[in-house]
């Protein structure tokens, strides 16, 4: 990927799996991040913050991984996010070497409040090592991003001065973060206006913003921003990220596409110019924006604009009305357009394998034949007990059977709960070890699902805390899916877990075991191997 005449269009910088990862509960194994980050490329984000190479060996793992498999060259740039320290440098750039595009995002505070109380260190100080910090660097890859956190409560005459030092020691993009969320739009356009008025070589980069979510203003902020001539925006699939999160992609790119006429002139293009202001093939950003919440088990909120499951329902008579009358009165874009599947009848339980897999082609799933096999199989299931398999439903499908399963998990073999008003419900299950016993257990509990996930304890025994759970229809009737997800906490770490079926208490167990076998994985990777000994110090 190069990005030729930035000015012309904005970059869009993910950082789903950098600070998106950052949402509390929100880990994903090398093998998530690998699939999110395939899903990106294809979603034609300009570059992937792979993550934070210094933080753990997971991290570094995962941004090598990537930058291996995903920074092609013909595919985006790939980059890692690094304290102004040489040790988080060396860590980017060792990660980093895969990839044919390398980028490394290098940071240090610049706020009084974050000099005083967190870095301990003087302006000068900061200066000197922002300096020098870049410049080592640029030693490993030409291409250096550097973001002076906290910027927007930054005293600006320092903060320009931290900029130019940073652009003459080479850093090649300049991001501008609004790190605690706390910019309105008019105040981030000043702040932009500012810089690019003041940094005297801030015309030899490219300006970014990063804009976080605590006012719920980031979408806002990164878009003021834009019409102040900033080209970069990191952004999150969903919005997630630390705390509230961050702008979220779709919302900033559909702002783009549908709003087109009002930003072009902020390009120098006529408002009726047709070229698109992003590199996003926005057909491909529900399928994005599910796997980001499968994977990270964090949910996205009904109302969510462009990707929530109300964001294109029209419930009121009255914009039904119009609807059907004619569309644009009351939608300003099509579902299809962010690739919504229609809720189209097309399968049932005659249909054969070549359909199947036809429709999931359509659909935008091209599935191995190892994952097609054990799609097909799951949804005759399936369609044994439902009659009409609309695209939701096979998405869930394609969805459960190809999720990353930790190698060596527990299985369950088979559920059976009793239950009703005037029974204790009950549950028995079986259980296959990993390393192939078969165990078979049965408890009472307050409900079906409590009684089962006692089961499952008792089998499993991994201590957990159970913090989330929900349940979604996949569709409307009576003989839906749905989807449960889960969250269990251990330690300082949640997992979380999903799983659909049209028997809620089943999905209910699996979604459990899915989360705790991501649990034992990782427990795995922590204890040490058996033969290891103890040195005498
Ligand atoms: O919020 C923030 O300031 C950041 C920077 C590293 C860009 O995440």
């Amino acid at each position: 990927m190069s990005i030729e005449s930035p000015a012309d269009r904005i970059i869009i910088f993910d950082t789903t799996l950098r600070d998106g990862e950052q949402s509390p509960g929100a880990t994903l194994n090398v093998q998530e991040k690998l699939a999110i980050a395939h899903q990106l490329a294809l979603l034609g984000v300009d570059v992937i913050e792979a993550g934070f190479a210094v933080a753990s060996p997971g991290d570094f793992q995962a941004v090598k991984s990537i930058a291996e498999q995903v920074g092609k060259p013909d595919g985006p740039i790939i980059c890692s996010l690094a304290r102004a320290m040489r040790q988080d440098i060396q860590a980017a750039a060792e990660a980093l070497k895969p990839a044919a595009h390398p980028r490394i995002h290098t940071m240090i505070s610049t706020s009084d409040i974050h000099l005083k109380y967190q870095l301990n260190k003087s302006r000068s100080e900061v200066l000197a090592i922002a300096a020098s910090m870049i410049a080592y660097a640029k030693s490993f890859v030409d291409d250096v991003e550097f973001s002076p956190m906290d910027a927007s409560r930054t005293e600006p005459e320092f903060l320009y001065q931290v900029l130019e030092i940073a652009i003459a020691n080479g850093a090649t993009t300049i991001n501008i973060p609004d790190t605690v969320g706390y910019c309105t739009p008019k105040e981030m356009g000043n702040l932009i206006q500012g810089i690019r008025a003041n940094v005297p070589n801030i015309d030899q980069v490219i300006l970014s913003v990063h804009t976080q979510n605590d006012l719920g203003l980031a979408t806002a902020n990164a878009l003021a921003a834009i019409e102040h001539g900033v080209r970069q925006v990191e952004c999150t699939i969903n919005g997630i990220g630390e705390r509230a999160g961050n702008a979220a992609l779709e919302e900033i790119v559909m702002a783009l596409q549908v709003r087109k006429p009002f930003f072009n002139p902020f390009f120098g293009r006529a408002a009726d110019a047709e070229a698109p202001l992003t590199n996003i093939k926005t057909q491909e950003i529900y399928k994005t924006s599910a796997l980001v919440s499968q994977l990270t088990g964090m949910l996205i909120q009904p109302n969510k604009a462009i990707v929530g499951a109300n964001a294109f329902a029209h419930e009121s008579g009255i914009h039904q009305d119009g609807i059907i009358k004619h569309r644009q009165t009351y939608e300003i874009m099509e579902a299809a357009s962010i690739g919504l599947p229609e809720n189209r009848i097309v399968l049932g339980k005659h249909s054969g394998r070549n359909a199947f897999r036809t429709r999931l082609k359509e659909l935008g799933f091209e599935l191995n034949e190892a994952d097609l096999n054990k799609a097909f199989n799951r949804f005759k299931e399936v369609a044994d007990k439902k009659k009409e398999m609309s695209d939701w439903d096979l998405e869930a499908i394609v969805r459960d059977q190809t999720q990353i399963q930790v190698e060596s998990g527990f299985q369950i073999e088979h559920i059976q709960v009793i239950c009703g008003d005037c029974t204790c419900p009950t549950a028995t299950i079986t259980i296959v070890t990993p390393d192939g016993k078969i165990l078979t257990d049965a408890t009472v509990g307050t409900g079906p699902v409590d009684a089962v996930y006692q089961v499952i304890n008792r089998l499993v025994q991994i201590p957990n805390q159970l913090m989330e759970f929900s349940v979604q229809s996949v569709t409307a009737g009576i003989d839906a899916l749905g989807t449960v997800t889960v969250r269990v906490g251990h330690e300082e770490r949640i997992f979380s877990g999903q799983a659909s079926d049209t028997d809620i208490v089943v999905a209910a167990a699996y979604a459990y075991m899915n989360a705790l076998n991501r649990l034992y994985r990782y427990l795995e990777i922590q204890r040490p191997p058996a033969d290891s000994v103890l040195m005498p110090t």
